[in-house]
């Protein structure tokens, strides 16, 4: 899932000789797992014959996913086909009618929660709550996404000291910067403008608290993950930050927490001067232990690690497709500078950037989805059986292809090719009314190609019952931050026409993290 895209790839480079080590012992143990094999009518790309082939099969798929995913893609039409991982045998369904039945499944069929406990080891990185009750989520689909419009003025504000800040540009010179790190300060600081306020959102040590906890999340949530389950309860503890992470944050956030869950106790929910935050969306949901300073802070954790890395790699890659494709920065600040001067800026006025919702949601397409998305894992006692008879057993874990599904030819034309205006074309061919695209507009209204609108065939936000709950906040905030570069900065390529390479590893696929662009004011 694209969640696991945006781990940060560059810090596997960085294993250490321990760590591949502890890889390599656990790896050998799975080889019973694979050689255990299960019997299957669906058919295996690769890798179906004895332990071995097995074996090498999945270190193959762990170096070349993407490709294999797309031969099955290509080979199965509307079929389904197992891949081999280091674990266990992965189940992908082809085809967007596939998509449709995979995203409407109910939790007790298909499960969401599983999915993510089992990709992040969630039980040992964050704490079997987090799936168990995802109440988080309910507060980012709730009160935070309803209150995204009144609290737009604090978010845009962010954004531009965040900039300032985070470029420190002088006058007139072009500068080259690494886009993710510069990135991750930038979307950091301003998502939790929205979540915290000041002068938290502007602590170095809280935000680069939150962002290692995703990084550690992924990375050590791979490395639990490499255990057979029986020893995972010993070692997931060891292994995981959770503990010293959470009591980090309590430094930051403890007394902050602590003071308005006093003040919800003395007044209850309504009391002048409740902020409009995440904290307060938080405790218009939360029950029993959940009304905890620790477990709060956690929630707050959580939001972020959902958060920052998604938000931050879809801006980088934006940014690469940029100033790979120059010929989109006009158009696009033309009508930034209509809409602003026009309307001023508001979360209403960037409804009315079509183009640059068009030129993200491209950006999306084509470098957002991983190999595969959307992975459930079957909780039903009978498995999880398809319209057309086609069961997968319970236990195992189902997803759909992402990439393949974005670059297939008879989804997108000239699916390949990057256009970036290939939405907003869509959207004055069809005329109609312009909805905000404020609501999930599968199926509604006659435009629904907007950034946030999920689709059978464009899956970067999910689709279905749990698309991104956090889709609408991230569209805002990624629109608002490309709106004011374009505005305020020229930007250009190292190389002309060079796009850094996407760095991939397994199913995961994230922009080049240590790719640069040139920057500088404008006058
Ligand atoms: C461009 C940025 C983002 C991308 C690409 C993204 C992508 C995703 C995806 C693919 C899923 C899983 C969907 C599925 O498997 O069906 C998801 C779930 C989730 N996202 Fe996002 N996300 C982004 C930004 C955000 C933000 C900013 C927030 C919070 C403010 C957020 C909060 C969540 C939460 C809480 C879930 C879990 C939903 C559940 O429990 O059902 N996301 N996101
Ligand atoms: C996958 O499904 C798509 C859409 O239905 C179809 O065009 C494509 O040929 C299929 N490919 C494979 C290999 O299953
Ligand atoms: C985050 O990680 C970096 C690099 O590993 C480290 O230098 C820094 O001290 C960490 N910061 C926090 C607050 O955890």
């Amino acid at each position: 899932m694209t969640l696991i895209t945006s781990a940060t790839l560059s810090s596997m480079e960085n294993l250490e000789p321990k760590t591949l080590l502890i890889y390599g012992l656990a790896a050998a143990v799975t080889i019973y797992w694979l050689c255990s094999g299960e019997k299957s009518t669906i058919p295996a790309i690769i890798g179906s014959k004895g332990v071995i082939s097995s074996y090498t099969a999945a270190l193959h798929y762990l170096r070349h996913a993407t490709d294999v995913i797309q031969q099955g893609y290509r080979k199965y039409p509307d079929g389904v086909f197992r891949v081999p991982t280091l674990f266990r045998w992965d189940y992908v369904a082809n085809g967007t009618q596939r998509v449709a039945e995979l995203s409407s499944a109910p939790e007790h069929i298909l499960s969401f929660s599983e999915g993510v406990a089992d990709s992040m080891q969630s039980d040992y990185t964050m704490g079997s709550e987090i799936t168990t009750n995802p109440y988080h989520g309910a507060a980012v689909r709730g009160g935070l996404t309803r209150n995204l419009a009144r609290c737009f003025p604090q978010v845009r504000d962010e954004i531009v000291h965040a900039f300032d800040d985070v470029l420190a540009l002088n006058d007139n010179e072009w500068k080259e910067i690494q886009v993710l790190p510069s990135i991750m300060q930038v979307v950091a600081r301003t998502s939790n403008r929205l979540f915290v306020g000041l002068p938290l959102c502007r602590q170095q040590e809280f935000l680069d608290l939150n962002i290692n906890y995703t990084v550690s999340i992924f990375i050590r949530g791979q490395i639990i993950n490499l255990f057979p389950a029986i020893f995972r309860p010993i070692f997931g503890p060891l292994i995981s930050t959770r503990k010293s992470t959470v009591r980090h944050a309590l430094k930051f956030l403890g007394p902050m927490i602590d003071e308005r869950l006093e003040k919800e106790g003395e007044y209850g929910r309504e009391w002048p001067g409740r902020p409009n935050d995440l904290i307060s969306w938080l405790l218009d949901i939360a029950e029993g232990e959940e009304r905890k300073t620790p477990a709060l802070a956690l929630r707050i954790l959580a939001t972020n690690m959902a958060a920052i890395h998604t938000s931050s790699t879809t801006l980088t890659a934006a940014l690469y497709d940029l100033t790979t494709y120059p010929e989109h920065i006009l158009p696009m600040r033309e009508e930034a500078e209509r809409v602003i001067a026009e309307e001023g800026w508001s979360k209403a006025s960037l409804a009315n950037m079509h183009k640059i919702d068009s030129f993200l949601r491209e950006s999306q397409r084509l470098t957002a989805a991983g190999a595969i998305s959307m992975s459930r894992k079957v909780v039903a006692k009978d498995g999880f059986t398809f319209s057309d008879g086609v069961t997968i057993p319970r236990g195992s874990f189902v997803s759909v292809p992402g990439t393949a599904i974005h670059y297939d030819p008879d989804n997108y034309e000239h699916a390949a090719v990057f256009d970036g205006f290939r939405f907003s074309r869509l959207r004055e061919q069809r005329g109609g009314p312009t909805s905000s695209g404020d609501e999930p507009s599968e199926g509604t209204g006659f435009f629904n190609r907007h950034m946030v609108s999920t689709a059978q065939d464009h899956v970067v936000f999910g689709h279905g019952r749990h698309a991104c709950p956090g889709r609408f906040f991230a569209a805002t905030e990624l629109k608002a931050m490309l709106a004011h570069m374009l505005i305020n900065y020229d930007v250009k390529a190292m190389t002309e026409g060079v796009r850094p390479p996407d760095d991939c590893f397994g199913v995961m696929r994230m922009p080049n993290s240590r790719g640069k662009i040139m920057i500088r004011k404008r006058v």
